[in-house]
């Protein structure tokens, strides 16, 4: 485990303005852990968690960050979000290519790495996800599906730049179906091979296991060769849990 795990809480479609004071417990969590603490919150409660983080006397080590931007900083498209307008909200990071986009929003690799390039220039740090399914992994094809989505979603201008690639088997998404402890350290050796050999970047990429991450799961997780912290998705929706995650960091 590195010194410093990231500790990511996707929230997705949930949370309404009743979800701010338990953002406000895991700021507390936070303060008293080694592990970086970042939530991603849907967009509409960016601002109001960023005015409620900051605003305590001693500011929040929690970073806030979106979970999808498009590509261009403005411009005709109804219902996008660029990476500016997350910026400007209170985000410093962005998740990218998360697998329920990669299938339900038809998102091409070559779109996850131009949507990279819109993180970039607006200064937000890209957390991109890959992840094969489980047929894929049945017909023996995950190397090559993982080979082909880091190759084709990271682009080049990521050298020199901090990033971090989430490895998220679609089959162990809210499923409660972890993978064994073999199959994680092959995808994140294979992760960081590829960005060894690829990026000389002298701030040393975070690689995340994401998929069913529970509080009794969290430290065993995260004492596995190559992952350097967590994408927890439901388990990160109450401060109860999220928490406990928090404190398997330490
Ligand atoms: O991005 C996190 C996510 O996809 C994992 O979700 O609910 O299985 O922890 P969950």
């Amino acid at each position: 485990m590195p010194k410093h795990p990231l500790i990511a809480g996707n929230w997705k479609m949930h949370g309404l303005r009743e979800a701010i004071p338990e953002a406000l417990a895991m700021d507390r969590a936070a303060r008293d852990s080694r592990a970086s603490v970042a939530i991603f919150p849907p967009s509409t409660l960016l601002y109001a968690l960023s005015e409620a983080l900051q605003s305590r006397s001693e500011p929040s080590p929690v970073r806030l960050g979106g979970q999808d931007c498009h590509k261009d900083a403005q411009g005709a498209f109804t219902g996008d979000l660029s990476a500016e307008m997350l910026k400007d909200a209170g985000a410093d990071m962005v998740i990218l290519g998360h697998s329920e986009r990669r299938h339900g929003h038809k998102e091409a690799c070559e779109s996850v790495a131009a949507k990279t390039l819109a993180a970039l220039r607006a200064g937000l740090e890209p957390i991109i996800c890959i992840g094969e399914t489980l047929d894929q992994r049945q017909e023996g094809l995950t190397h090559a599906v993982l080979s082909k989505q880091l190759r084709d979603s990271l682009p080049l201008a990521l050298e020199g730049q901090t990033f971090h690639v989430a490895y998220e088997p679609v089959w162990a998404i809210g499923t409660g179906h972890v993978p064994t402890d073999d199959q994680v350290v092959d995808a994140m050796l294979l992760i960081q091979k590829h960005l060894a050999q690829r990026f000389h970047n002298q701030v040393v990429p975070h690689t995340l296991y994401g998929g069913s991450v529970k509080p009794d799961n969290a430290r065993h997780l995260l004492s596995l060769e190559g992952v350097d912290g967590l994408l927890v998705g439901g388990a990160s929706l109450k401060a109860e849990d999220f928490n406990r995650i928090i404190a398997a960091a330490d």
